[in-house]
This record gives C-alpha cells, sequence and structure tokens, in this order.
C-alpha cells in the first residue's frame, strides 16, 4: 500500500515537471541557452561587465595606489593645492590626455589594462571632485 502511494507521488510528480516544460516558450529557451557574454571586438570600447564603473572604483582599482599618498610625485587625491595648478597651467582636457598618455612617471591609463578613456575623466573627476 505504502509503496503504491510513493508510486503515484512519482509519477504525479514527473507529470507536473513535464507539464511545467511545457509552459516554456520559444522566447524562453532562446533566453535560457543564450551565450552569457558578448563578443568583444579588439580596438572597440573595452566590455564592462556590470556597467560603467563610478569614479570611485576606478580611482580604487587603478590609481589610489599612487595618488592617495603622492607616490613618485603623484598628485593627492582631493587636495586642491595639488590639483589646482595643474589645472589652471594646462586646463582639465590636457591633464586628461597627459593621463591617457602617460606623463613623466604616471604611466599611460594610470596602467589600467581595462580602463576607456572616458573610465580615466571619470577617475579625475573623483579625485578632484571639490576641487
Ligand atoms: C604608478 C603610479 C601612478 C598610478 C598607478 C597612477 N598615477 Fe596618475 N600620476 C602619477 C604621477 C607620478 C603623476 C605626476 C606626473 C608629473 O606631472 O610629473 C601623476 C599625474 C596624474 C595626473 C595629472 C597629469 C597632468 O598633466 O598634470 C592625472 C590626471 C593622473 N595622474 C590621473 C591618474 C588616473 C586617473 C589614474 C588611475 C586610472 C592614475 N593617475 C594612476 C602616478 C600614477
Amino acid at each position: 500500500m505504502k509503496f503504491r502511494v510513493l508510486v503515484s507521488l512519482f509519477v504525479s510528480a514527473l507529470f507536473f515537471v513535464s507539464a511545467n516544460a511545457q509552459e516554456m516558450t520559444d522566447d524562453d529557451i532562446a533566453q535560457r541557452i543564450k551565450p552569457s557574454g558578448n563578443v568583444h571586438i579588439a580596438g572597440a570600447a573595452p566590455a564592462v561587465a556590470a556597467g560603467p564603473r563610478t569614479g570611485e572604483q576606478i580611482y580604487n582599482g587603478a590609481c589610489v595606489a599612487c595618488h592617495a599618498a603622492g607616490v613618485l610625485g603623484a598628485p593627492k587625491s582631493q587636495v586642491a593645492a595639488e590639483w589646482q595648478p595643474r589645472l589652471d597651467e594646462k586646463g582639465f582636457d590636457q591633464v586628461w590626455k597627459n593621463a591617457i598618455d602617460g606623463i613623466n612617471a604616471m604611466p599611460a591609463m594610470g596602467a589600467c589594462g581595462d580602463c576607456s578613456d572616458d573610465d580615466i575623466k571619470t577617475a579625475i573627476n573623483y579625485m578632484i571632485e571639490g576641487i
């Protein structure tokens, strides 16, 4: 008796699962089996997995090592006295360009392998925020 109850439970569970599977539309299936990443074409803007990063995230990932303590003479983050003369003398766009190309001990792109030019701009804006 007990065995028959188990078997019928098992059969109705199977039925439930297969009925459920049939509710999936072609779209659902396409959604499930589509590749999880997009193809990155060489030379295109880097593929960023989780949307654009904030200036703080980029800074903490790539710039903090030098720009927090002023390593090698790097202008310290959020210290107006270190940034203002550069901004006055060169203007923001030139300072941004220098960060992209590298200047003296400042490595090109801050040595950030997955940063776009705009990421560099966003990180600079974070470092000079409120200045
Ligand atoms: C290896 C250390 C190092 C790292 C990492 C680094 N910097 Fe620099 N950065 C420097 C130094 C040193 C200077 C000063 C260069 C000079 O003017 O002689 C500098 C200067 C700059 C300047 C001013 C350029 C100018 O024209 O005055 C900007 C903007 C800048 N860095 C942005 C960044 C950003 C954004 C990152 C992170 C993506 C970064 N840096 C990562 C060392 C670094």
